[in-house]
């Protein structure tokens, strides 16, 4: 990974190669209609347990319209409202290429989805996830610069041989993160807002840890993929996290 980050310093418009066509018409019935069965499974069971930026977004950019989402409908409300554009990508791409996306504020979005048969357990992202978990969030002016300020951490994080340090804080906020609002305790992330399983888990076991977000405290958590998180970050507010990552600059990121 870290090779691969240096031998592109040269090409920074390196990630445009990982772009491919979404080909929205090869989507079959039955994509359309596991899109649609997850889409109301997951609204049910959020209802409001989720930050309200997040419901915003939902609406904003129409998400509820039946079937897979086509990107250059939903690029042509979100670009001319935050600049943000999703893009098709095959699968999962490498950091260093998806740090310089998210710095243009480029969204990669897998152009498959699960089948009936795998509702529940991924083995990478798809679009439900990409779509669903993370881009009603971007319609929101200061969500979408703390991810591209995000984007260009990484990218920095990367090229000084520290990426994980990124990667910590964006899996404990934007991925998986946790946030207060109006006292109440709500999903903030895309991998939990997404999930059937982890959603009300993470909001409601009594198995977990759940402390307090801070940059500091991000970058130094370890956190795992594989399994439900035993450790949640909770946000004082949305708008508390957006502020410190944007206050955060590479220097300081690199000394914590
Ligand atoms: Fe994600």
């Amino acid at each position: 990974m870290r090779h691969r980050a240096q031998a592109r310093t040269d090409t920074p418009q390196g990630w445009r190669d990982y772009v491919v066509p979404q080909r929205w018409d090869a989507f079959t019935a039955d994509d359309h209609a596991v899109w649609d069965l997850l889409f109301a499974r997951q609204v049910d069971l959020l209802g409001s347990r989720v930050v309200r930026p997040f419901l915003d977004g939902i609406d904003l950019l129409r998400l509820s319209h039946p079937g897979v989402p086509d990107l250059d409908e939903l690029n042509a409300i979100l670009e001319p409202r935050t600049g943000w554009q999703t893009v098709a990508v095959t699968g999962l791409v490498p950091d260093d290429i998806f740090f310089a996306m998210l710095s243009e504020r480029v969204f990669p979005v897998g152009n498959f989805i699960r089948t009936v048969e795998q509702l529940d357990y991924l083995e990478e992202p798809d679009c439900f996830h990409d779509l669903f978990g993370h881009i009603p969030m971007l319609a929101d002016h200061d969500y979408a610069g703390m991810i591209e300020h995000v984007g260009r951490l990484g990218g920095a994080a990367i090229a000084a041989g520290h990426g994980e340090r990124v990667a910590r804080i964006y899996w404990h906020s934007v991925e998986f993160g946790l946030a207060r609002e109006g006292g109440d305790l709500k999903i903030l992330g895309a991998g939990l807002a997404s999930s059937f399983g982890e959603a009300h888990f993470s909001l409601e076991s009594d198995r977990v840890e759940r402390l307090p977000f801070s940059v500091r405290r991000a970058v130094r958590t370890a956190y795992r993929n594989d399994v439900f998180q035993p450790l949640y970050l909770v946000s004082e507010t949305v708008e508390a996290t957006v502020e410190e990552i944007l206050r955060t600059d590479a220097e300081e990121l690199l000394t914590i």
